[in-house]
C-alpha cells in the first residue's frame, strides 16, 4: 500500500508537470501569508507569473532567521483555528523557529514517512521502537504517525534511558528501530555491559538513522554491530522533519521526495545554481504544505544530487549523505545547538566574563559539548564552593537552554585566545 509505484516511477516529464501544478498553488496559497505578501509586493512579484519550474528562481530564498523574525506567526497561510499541530526547532531564548501544521499536512506527512519506510524494507507485520526524543523534535511524531499509517506496532520508546530501550527490544521483539547514529554506537556498549548480543538476542533487522551527518564508516559499523540493515534518514523541521528524503533498498543516497518538494542546489557564495553532481547547499520549497508553505528555504546543509538513475526505479532523484553546514550550527547527540545560544545564556549569568571557548569531543562513542568560561577576576580568585556552585549554575543554564548537558568548566580572565570580530569559539574535535 505505502509502494505509491505511480508516484515514485513516474516518468519526469509528468514529475516536472505535477510540481508546476503543485508550485503555482503553493506560491498563490504562500502569497496570502503576511511574511510572502510583503516579500511579493517587495519585489514586485505575481504569484500568477509562475509558469514555468525554473520561475521558482525570481523569488526570493527564505532564511532560518526569517523564520525567527516572524516568529511565531507571520508565515501562516490559513487562519490559526485551522492548524493542529506545531513543532519546533533549535533553541529557546527567541532563536527558534515554529512549524504549524493542519491536519492535511500532518496527515501528507505520515504519508511521506510511511513511503519512506515501506522503500527500505519496513512492513506492517514489523515492531518499531522509535528512540528519537518525542515533543518538539520531530523525530518523535514524525516517526511515530509514519509508522502507525504503515499499520506497524509503534513503541513511543523516546530517548534515553538505555537499559530500558533494551529491555522493550527483548520484551516486545522489536524489529525495526529509529536512533541517532552517535547513540546506536553508545547503546552498543550497554548491551555488551549487559551481555546481550542485539545480533542473536534481538529481532532486529531493520534500522533508520539519522538527524546527524555520519559517515559509511559508521553506518557499516551499526549494521554489523546490531546485525542490521541501516538507512539515513534525512529530514528538517522546516520542510515537516523526516520523511524529507530516505534512502530506498539500494542504500546509495537517498530519494527526496520530489512530489512533495522542489530542490535546488546552489554555491552558498555566489547564490547561483549548481548542477547536478556538484556539491552546494540545499534550497527546498514545500509543495504540499498548506499551513505554513516555505518557499526556497535555504537549509544550509551540504549535499549533491546524483546524476546516474536509481537501480531501484524510482525517478525521484537522490541526494548524497550530508557533508557539512554553511552555518555554526553545531549537531550534538541529534540536537541543534547555536554558539549565540551559549552565548546568550552566559552572558546573563553575573561573575561570568566576556570570553569562551565551545570544544567539540567524542569520549569513546559519546559526544562531549565541553565549554570554557572566562571567569571575572575577583570572581575567580574568590572561594571554591562559590566556585562550584557557580559552575553547576551554569551547567543547568545551558542544558536548560540547549537540551544537552555541557561539561563546564572555568578559567582566568584572558586566558582564553580572543577572538576577532565575529568569534570564531567552536573547536570541533569529532572525528568518525
Ligand atoms: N538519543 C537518545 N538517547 C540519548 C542520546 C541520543 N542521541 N544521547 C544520549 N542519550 C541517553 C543517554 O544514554 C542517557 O541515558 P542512560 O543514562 O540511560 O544511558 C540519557 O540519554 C541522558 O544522557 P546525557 O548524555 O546525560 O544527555 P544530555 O543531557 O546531554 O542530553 C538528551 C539529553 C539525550 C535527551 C538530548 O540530547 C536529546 O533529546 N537527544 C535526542 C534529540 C533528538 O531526538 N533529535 C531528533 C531530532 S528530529
Ligand atoms: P531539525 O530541524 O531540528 O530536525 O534539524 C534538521 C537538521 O538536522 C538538518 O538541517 C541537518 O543539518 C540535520 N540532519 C537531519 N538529518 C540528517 C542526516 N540524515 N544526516 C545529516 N544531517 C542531518
Ligand atoms: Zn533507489
Amino acid at each position: 500500500m505505502y509502494w505509491e509505484e505511480k508516484i515514485e516511477t513516474m516518468v519526469r516529464e509528468d514529475l516536472d508537470a505535477l510540481q508546476l501544478a503543485r508550485l503555482k498553488r503553493t506560491v498563490q496559497k504562500a502569497s496570502e501569508s503576511y511574511y510572502y505578501k510583503r516579500v511579493f509586493e517587495e519585489n514586485g512579484l505575481n504569484p500568477n507569473n509562475i509558469t514555468s519550474l525554473n520561475d521558482v528562481r525570481s523569488i526570493p530564498f527564505t532564511t532560518k532567521e526569517a523564520l525567527r523574525e516572524h516568529w511565531p506567526y507571520g508565515f501562516l497561510a490559513v487562519p490559526k483555528t485551522d492548524l493542529v499541530r506545531v513543532h519546533s526547532s533549535s533553541g529557546t531564548t527567541g532563536r527558534a523557529t515554529a512549524i504549524f501544521h493542519t491536519a492535511a499536512d500532518i496527515n501528507v506527512w505520515a504519508d511521506l514517512v510511511a513511503r519512506s519506510m515501506y522503500g527500505a524494507g519496513m512492513r506492517k507485520d514489523d515492531v518499531f521502537q522509535n528512540m528519537m526524543t518525542y515533543g518538539l523534535f520531530t523525530g518523535g511524531l514524525g516517526f511515530h504517525y509514519g509508522a502507525e499509517r504503515l499499520g506497524a506496532l509503534v513503541i513511543p520508546a523516546g530517548a534515553g534511558n538505555s537499559r530500558r530501550q533494551i529491555q522493550l527490544m527483548k520484551d516486545f521483539e522489536t524489529t525495526v528501530i529509529h536512533i541517532i547514529p552517535s547513540y546506536a554506537l553508545h547503546l552498543y556498549s550497554l548491551f555488551e555491559e549487559l551481555g546481550v548480543n542485539p545480533k542473536t538476542d534481538t529481532r532486529l533487522r531493520l534500522a533508520f538513522i539519522g538527524a546527524e551527518p555520519h559517515s559509511t564508516r559508521t553506518r557499516d559499523k551499526i549494521q554489523e554491530l546490531y546485525g542490521v540493515k541501516a538507512f539515513n534518514s534525512y529530514g528538517l523541521s522546516e520542510m515537516n522533519g523526516p520523511g524529507v528524503a530516505f534512502e530506498c533498498e539500494v542504500q546509495m543516497g537517498m530519494h527526496i521526495w520530489e512530489d512533495h518538494f522542489l530542490i535546488e542546489v546552489i554555491n552558498p557564495d555566489t547564490l547561483e545554481p549548481v548542477p547536478d553532481g556538484e556539491e552546494g547547499e540545499l534550497v527546498m520549497t514545500t509543495l504540499m504544505r498548506e499551513g505554513m508553505p516555505v518557499l526556497r528555504y535555504r537549509t544550509r546543509d551540504i549535499t549533491k544530487i546524483y546524476t546516474e538513475p536509481c537501480p531501484c526505479g524510482r525517478i525521484h532523484r537522490r541526494i548524497e549523505r550530508i557533508k557539512g553546514r554553511t552555518d555554526n550550527m553545531m549537531i550534538i547527540k541529534g540536537v541543534n545547538v547555536f554558539p549565540v545560544q551559549i552565548e546568550k545564556t552566559l552572558m546573563n549569568v553575573p561573575g561570568v566574563g566576556t570570553n569562551f571557548q565551545i570544544i567539540l569531543e567524542r569520549e569513546g562513542y559519546d559526544d562531549i559539548m565541553h565549554i570554557k568560561v572566562e571567569i571575572q577576576k575577583d570572581v575567580f580568585t574568590g572561594n571554591v564552593k562559590q566556585l562550584e556552585s557557580l559552575r553547576r549554575r551554569i551547567v543547568d543554564e545551558l542544558k536548560n537552554e540547549t537540551l544537552v548537558t555541557p561539561k563546564v568548566e572555568l578559567v582566568e580572565h584572558n586566558s582564553l585566545p580572543q577572538s576577532e570580530g565575529k568569534a570564531v569559539r567552536v573547536i570541533d574535535n569529532r572525528k568518525d
